[in-house]
């Protein structure tokens, strides 16, 4: 384990908020995380690899999840159970994965940050939502210190959402995850983004290394590298609203796209929500929208937590005002 005091914490955020830890520990195996406890039952922040946080204030004490590794669980001819400590790179993970021809994962290359952030807020790209191949998530509960393991189906896993969010939510120290990934993958191309990028290439018999290299590209032109430029992906979530208040959407703006959200629902993407009420690529100071995303929020330097708030705040009236839709917001926001 390493111990710092008084770390500025902008290599430790996507956004680069030159926010200041008093204390920082990185730990990189279990008996660090049950030897610092009672820090963690004191309200330590507990970091992967920060690309979903903003930081709007100075933190007393931050713990960042290093605790690497890769196991195999279990296997057959059809499937391979991995377990992986929650301090990998989620994105390493998938690159391995598509090295071994292991399917599941690879419509979600390129999504920053940890293994162990990765069921919190279920992460989902291209059509495939992490999800799909969680067998479990190891954690240790913070109250009693004991190790746990939940199934996937008590993560109450939903768009953007799993149990880690709210009845968890500050309880747990997510140690490592197991995905069960096929061993006889079935590309999934329904996104149309990704259709589009292989039917370019030429490649009509997609294999999931080319579903991989298609993402990649897909994601290295439209969303901000943050190693260039601070953000922390989607800043919100997209809203779903009833058939009926989409129907009254529509007698007005007869362009508005959507999706559908099950029964009665429809899922309409913020970006376009945002682009309408004028925000696309608009700097406010220090920060502003992508400009080829509206949905991504950035940092254009020395932005601090509280300047990209005011903006996400602004953002959240406006697009309100004029759609009566409320603007969830995705990124948690650290106080
Ligand atoms: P952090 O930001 O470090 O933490 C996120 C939350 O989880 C915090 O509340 C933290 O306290 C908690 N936490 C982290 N690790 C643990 C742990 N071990 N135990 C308990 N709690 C923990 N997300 C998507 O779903 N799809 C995308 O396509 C996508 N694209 C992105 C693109 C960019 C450019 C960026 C910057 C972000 C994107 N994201 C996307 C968001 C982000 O990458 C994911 O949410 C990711 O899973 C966050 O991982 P992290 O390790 O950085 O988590
Ligand atoms: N759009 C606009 N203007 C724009 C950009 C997009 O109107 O400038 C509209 C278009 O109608 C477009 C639609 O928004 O078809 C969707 O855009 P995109 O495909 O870029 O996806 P998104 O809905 O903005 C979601 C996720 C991303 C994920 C992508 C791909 C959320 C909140 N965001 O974005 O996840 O990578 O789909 O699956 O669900 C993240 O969670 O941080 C994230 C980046």
């Amino acid at each position: 384990m390493i111990v710092e005091q008084d770390v500025s914490l902008k290599a430790y955020n996507t956004f680069g908020i030159d926010a200041t830890a008093k204390k920082l520990y990185r730990v990189q195996t279990i008996e660090d995380v049950q030897e610092i406890l009672p820090v963690l039952q004191n309200g330590a922040l507990v970091l992967g690899g920060g690309s979903n946080v903003l930081l709007s204030s100075d933190v007393d004490v931050v713990v960042i999840n290093e605790i690497t590794g890769k196991h195999i669980i279990a296997q057959d001819e059809r499937n391979i159970t991995i377990e992986f400590g929650a301090g990998e790179v989620w994105h390493n993970c998938v690159e391995w994965a598509v090295l071994h021809n292991y399917g599941g994962i690879e419509n979600m290359a390129l999504i920053p940050g940890t293994i162990g952030a990765a069921p919190i807020q279920n992460i989902g790209a291209y059509g495939v939502e992490v999800e799909s191949c969680v067998v479990s998530v190891l954690y240790i509960d913070i109250t009693s210190g004991e190790v746990k393991e939940l199934d996937a189906a008590s993560c109450k896993f939903g768009y953007r959402d799993s149990i880690f969010k709210h009845e968890l939510k500050h309880r747990v120290f997510i140690t490592s995850v197991k995905l069960k990934l096929s061993k006889q993958p079935i590309v999934s191309t329904t996104y149309k983004d990704v259709e589009q990028e292989l039917l370019k290439s030429g490649i009509i018999h997609p294999t999931i290394h080319d579903v991989f290299t298609a993402v990649v590209q897909i994601r290295s032109r439209k969303l901000p590298n943050p190693k260039q430029l601070g953000n922390a992906g989607s800043f919100f979530k997209n809203p779903v609203i009833s058939i009926e208040h989409f129907e009254e959407l529509v007698g007005k703006y007869p362009a508005i796209p959507s999706y559908n959200a099950g029964d009665g629902f429809k899922k309409v993407p913020a970006a376009w929500l945002i682009e309408q009420a004028g925000f696309k690529g608009k700097q406010v100071g220090n920060t502003g929208t992508h400009v080829t995303q509206p949905l991504v929020l950035v940092n254009y330097g020395n932005a601090n937590g509280r300047e990209i708030l005011a903006l996400a705040s602004e953002i959240q009236s406006v697009v309100y005002r004029t759609f009566a839709i409320q603007l969830e917001m995705e990124v948690n926001i650290i106080q």
